[in-house]
């Protein structure tokens, strides 16, 4: 079978760090639980990052820092998996959905300006994919209105805008560490944010409420990452950018072979520059999406839908009933193609061919 996706480090690449830690027997709080804030800080350009278990307690967290609550709204767009407005909903606050583009799949200016309301408390803007393409828009949109900017770049590390990377250009950014991320740890997150009072704040709530002296002066939480976490992180931030690299360069080989084929792949508008984190293509229109998925099976090719319109899931759209229709057709009609090193990418490609003709 080949497999949609194969994780970058392998136990050689931290061999040395695992025997460091387990002689030390420190497991938390040691040289790479510091070391890791710190490189995420310089690799981003932002001025602070804050580690967390994962993208959704980062975005929790983000959410909690701004003290939303029973009856505020929070904006969040509405391609994305469910963790992006879940944690509005765990905080008592109504999530409203903002449709995409069809082009790059990301929350629409017009769709955000038509949704804000006097409750609007925060906008959560997802990297759908990893492609942060309209994200600077929504930022000065945003900024206009003085929301706060959240962005779900749990899939965008190591995407930029021009020379600014992810990380350094919402007011918060979220990342994942998740084993299908480009940087993965197993479980983790990151928080990065260049606004100070957010990371006096976050200091205090990631140490459960004691500031710099040890005095619990509010209460707060532990989401920390443990040190053999931290390690591989570390380590694989070394060659973050080649990753990023080979992955851009098979979704050229994939688009080569699939435009032709009527395939339409996730665009990138302006100076943005997508990780390819999921390698995501809009099939023709008349192909049967699940059908297509079910026949690469069939020829050993794991493949899975784009993502999800959460507007469409059972949970939101009873509760909120205002489906977002381009959402709901890129949940229908995209697909995801297999993407890792060493990836026998022209099998996958012969596997499209044959399997298009076979239905
Ligand atoms: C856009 C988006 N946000 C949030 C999450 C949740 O990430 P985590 O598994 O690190 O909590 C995911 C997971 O795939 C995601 O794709």
């Amino acid at each position: 079978m080949i497999r949609l996706v194969k994780p970058y480090i392998a136990y050689e690449d931290v061999k040395e760090e695992l025997k460091e830690i387990f002689s030390s027997g420190v497991f938390t709080k040691g040289k790479y639980s510091q070391l890791l804030p710190a490189r995420l800080a310089e690799y981003t350009g932002a001025a602070h990052a804050f580690l967390t278990t994962s993208a959704t307690t980062a975005l929790s967290m983000c959410l909690k820092l701004l003290e939303i609550g029973t009856g505020d709204e929070v904006i969040v767009s509405d391609f994305s998996f469910p963790a992006s407005c879940n944690v509005v909903e765990d905080l008592g606050a109504n999530s409203v959905l903002a449709d995409v583009s069809l082009e790059t799949f990301n929350m629409l200016p017009s769709e955000l300006l038509t949704k804000i309301t006097p409750n609007t408390k925060a906008v959560i803007f997802v990297d759908a994919l990893g492609n942060p393409s309209g994200l600077e828009k929504i930022a000065d949109i945003c900024r206009e209105r003085k929301i706060p900017l959240i962005e779900d770049a749990a899939c965008a590390f190591g995407s930029n805008i021009g020379k600014r990377k992810v990380g350094s250009i919402a007011d918060l950014t979220c990342f994942s560490m998740h084993p299908r991320k480009l940087l993965t740890t197993g479980e983790g997150g990151a928080i990065t944010t260049n606004n100070e009072v957010y990371a006096s704040k976050l200091k205090v709530k990631l140490n459960h409420g004691a500031d710099e002296t040890g005095d619990f002066i509010t209460f707060g939480y532990n989401y920390r990452m443990p040190e053999i976490a931290c390690a591989m992180a570390c380590r694989q931030l070394e060659s973050i950018d080649e990753v990023v690299i080979e992955r851009r360069e098979q979704y050229e080989t994939y688009t080569k072979h699939l435009e032709p084929l009527g395939f339409t792949p996730q665009r990138e508008t302006g100076e943005a520059y997508t990780n390819r984190q999921s390698v995501v293509f809009s099939i023709p229109a008349e192909l049967d999406r699940d059908a297509l998925i079910e026949a690469l099976r069939n020829r050993q090719i794991e493949t899975t839908l784009g993502t999800y319109s959460l507007s469409a899931t059972s949970y939101y759209r009873q509760k909120y009933r205002a489906i977002q229709p381009n959402a709901l057709w890129l949940q229908q009609h995209t697909i995801t193609l297999p993407c890792y090193r060493g990836l026998a990418l022209d099998e996958v490609c012969s596997a499209v061919d044959e399997a298009i003709i076979s239905l």
